[in-house]
């Protein structure tokens, strides 16, 4: 049986960046308890024309040169993100189109929120396994800043916008081992933007359609399911914690991620840390993180790699691959 093999990495983040200090304007914060509480010193922030399409696209031609193929090459495209374009059709479509393909390939976009980069990894898994895919495009690509209240301390300092992508290939040395997904919809209003197309729609007219978190309580779970995920997935695959090279986590705190790496006996020398320049942005942070540590060097062909990501759902999952 064939496995999906990373060949090619991207990402792209706009040019606008937010530091902190911005944020002490706006709302009664400081860059002290900022960087404390989060690790966050600054974000990205998306033009008002520039559209998580946008984001995606850039992501995707760089991953596209890096693999060495032709976009037409693609036999899959999926796109994870909670901020699309459109309602519909899915970013995946648009992107299809911008990248010129029009050879009829399967696009679809996944929404997992800050676990949607390993949602799609599971996707792209069984693809690999079931269909005869040969080689895909997966994307997390998010515009989160659309959905925040500038005036919520809670919430704004914490996110920003980027897209990053991977292209795989069918292969028979190993790519991707193994995924693990979760979800439980009881926590849904711990995290959540509470209106949408067939609820409180009035509220996405007025554009105050914003993201709504108990943090600590997130908090709380992301530390337990992210624990229990990587358990999981050693356990799983009879791999020692040792065996792991990396761990390339979802960047939503850096406490969040110390814990993990905790978890897995790893130094933080081992994990792609990007959410100091990056923030949190969802199903956009662990595509950028790997990319970052592929094209830095640190990551080398050979090493096995743990992904995972918890967010709003709850929902939350790991990806273990070779590189
Ligand atoms: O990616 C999706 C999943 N999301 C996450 O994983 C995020 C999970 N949650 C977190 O990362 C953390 O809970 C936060 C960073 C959001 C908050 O950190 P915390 O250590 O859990 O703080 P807290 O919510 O318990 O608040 C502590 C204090 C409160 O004041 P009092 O009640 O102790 O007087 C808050 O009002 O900090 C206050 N506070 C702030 N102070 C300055 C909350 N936000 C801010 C702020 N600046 N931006």
């Amino acid at each position: 049986m064939k496995t999906a093999r990373i060949i090619g990495t991207g990402s792209y983040l706009p040019e606008r960046v937010m530091p902190n200090s911005e944020l002490e304007t706006m709302v009664d914060t400081s860059d002290e308890w900022i960087v404390a509480r989060t690790g966050i010193k600054q974000r990205h922030v998306a033009a008002r024309d520039e559209f998580t399409s946008d984001l995606a696209e850039h992501a995707s031609r760089r991953a596209i040169q890096a693999a060495g193929i032709q976009p037409t090459d693609l036999d899959l495209i999926i796109v994870a993100t909670t901020t699309p374009d459109l309602v519909f059709p899915s970013v995946a479509c648009l992107l299809q189109n911008r990248l010129g393909i029009h050879t009829a390939c399967p696009a679809f976009d996944i929404q997992a929120v800050c676990a949607g980069f390993v949602y799609a990894m599971d996707v792209v898994h069984r693809f690999f396994q079931t269909s005869g895919c040969r080689r895909a495009l997966v994307v997390g690509a998010e515009t989160f800043t659309r959905i925040l209240d500038w005036t919520d301390r809670n919430t704004c300092i914490l996110f920003g916008d980027g897209a990053g992508a991977v292209v795989l290939e069918a292969s028979d040395e190993p790519g991707i081992i193994s995924t693990h997904l979760h979800a439980d919809g009881k926590y849904h209003e711990l995290l959540n933007v509470s209106s949408g197309v067939s609820s409180n729609y009035s509220q996405v007219l007025r554009g105050e359609a914003y993201t709504q978190m108990q943090g600590s309580e997130v908090f709380k779970w992301a530390v337990k399911a992210l624990g229990d995920i990587v358990d999981e997935t050693m356990e799983h695959n009879g791999m020692q914690k040792s065996d792991i090279d990396w761990l390339v986590p979802h960047q939503a705190n850096i406490r969040i991620i110390a814990a993990t790496a905790k978890k897995l006996n790893m130094s933080m020398d081992q994990v792609i840390v990007t959410v100091d320049r990056h923030s949190n942005t969802s199903a956009a942070s662990i595509p950028m993180a790997f990319d970052e540590g592929v094209r830095d060097g640190r990551i080398k062909r050979g090493d096995t790699i743990v992904m995972e990501g918890f967010g709003g759902g709850f929902a939350w999952g790991s990806a273990l691959l070779r590189y």
